[in-house]
């Protein structure tokens, strides 16, 4: 196991260069994807002001009154996390992120090159019912997309506020079928050195990145499996083509380009915890009241504007997970 351990770095200056990257339009997003016919995909055409999901089941999932859709990849938004807050700059987020598998610094757009997205397999199995392997836009096909604006707060002291387009990871689950012995899901990204230079950095990291969640965390209709951000697909350097954003917890516990998904009976090891268990637990919470144990967690600094604001407890839903931690 790793002898050297590199912490994340929350000193590496923010990089506020414009961007680079051409933005996706509904074509170009169509052949990447490998669909040669427009109407395999749900996703609402660009410039349909009212775009609806395919299914808008209950309040949290549906999106039937939409609002605002934002881009190229039009999802209605869910009017539940339509919040009025102002989001962060969108070419900010998208050079300021951490993506280890790429570099231990900031700008992974600038280390994505070689990263082939599509097609993109993933194996959903261990305790259920009906496993599957799908491509990730089998999901989408089959879930359609809803946006969702949500708090980010990373450990290292930093936040931003994004629009997010996906959809909730509790009806993936109920299309597997957990057994009643599953009670954790465990997440695992791809183990590609020769795509992402990152890992051959740092290859005494446990590769490839893993994460967990306890199954009524999976089940919090918060937890939101993501494949597009501000209207677009994900960029790369956000976790193309799939990802769990899961937004009261430390952003690390959010893993990007989710090869594998499984659902066991026993707590699993994450990444980070395995690196350095003091630091980085499983439950991993937003608290502003727990310092970490290098630095407070009282105030985040919102990366776009420097603005300092004062940390939430579970990053401000509390009137949805605080329950899943209640004592007795
Ligand atoms: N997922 C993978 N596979 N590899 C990573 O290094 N970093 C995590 C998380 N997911 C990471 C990951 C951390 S520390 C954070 S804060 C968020 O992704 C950042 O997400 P963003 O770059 O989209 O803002």
């Amino acid at each position: 196991m790793a002898n050297i351990i590199v912490p994340p770095d929350w000193h590496i200056p923010e990089r506020l260069a414009t961007p680079e990257w051409v933005f996706w339009n509904r074509r170009h997003f169509l052949r990447q994807l490998g669909f040669a016919g427009a109407g395999a995909l749900a996703v609402p055409l660009a410039g349909c002001a009212k775009a609806e999901t395919p299914e808008t089941t209950s309040k949290t999932n549906g999106a039937a009154n939409a609002a605002t859709p934002s881009g190229a990849y039009l999802a209605a938004r869910n009017p539940e996390f339509s919040p009025s807050w102002t989001l962060t700059n969108e070419k900010v987020a998208g050079r300021y992120n951490n993506f280890y598998e790429f570099t231990l610094s900031k700008d992974v757009y600038r280390y994505v090159d070689k990263f082939v997205t599509a097609p993109w397999r993933i194996q959903i199995g261990g305790l259920v019912e009906k496993p599957m392997t799908v491509d990730a836009m089998e999901l989408v096909e089959l879930f359609g997309l809803e946006e969702r604006v949500y708090r980010m707060r990373c450990v290292e002291a930093w936040a931003m506020i994004v629009p997010w387009t996906g959809f909730q990871f509790s009806r993936l689950i109920a299309k597997v079928a957990p057994k009643p012995e599953a009670k954790f899901v465990r997440f695992e990204t791809f183990n590609r050195p020769g795509q992402a230079p990152g890992m051959g950095q740092v290859p005494d990291y446990p590769w490839p990145y893993f994460e967990g969640l306890r199954l009524d965390e999976a089940l919090n209709p918060l937890t939101l499996m993501v494949t597009g951000i501000y209207g677009k697909p994900l960029p790369k350097q956000h976790g193309a083509p799939i990802r769990m954003v899961v937004p009261w917890k430390y952003g690390y516990k959010s893993i990007k380009s989710i090869v594998k998904i499984d659902f066991i009976d026993t707590q699993p090891k994450t990444f980070w915890e395995t690196l350095q268990p003091n630091e980085y637990p499983f439950e991993s919470n937003v608290n502003p009241n727990l310092p970490h144990p290098r630095w407070s967690q009282a105030t985040e600094r919102m990366i776009d504007s420097g603005d300092r604001v004062k940390t939430q407890l579970y990053n401000g839903y509390g009137k949805y997970v605080a329950p899943l931690y209640a004592k007795g």
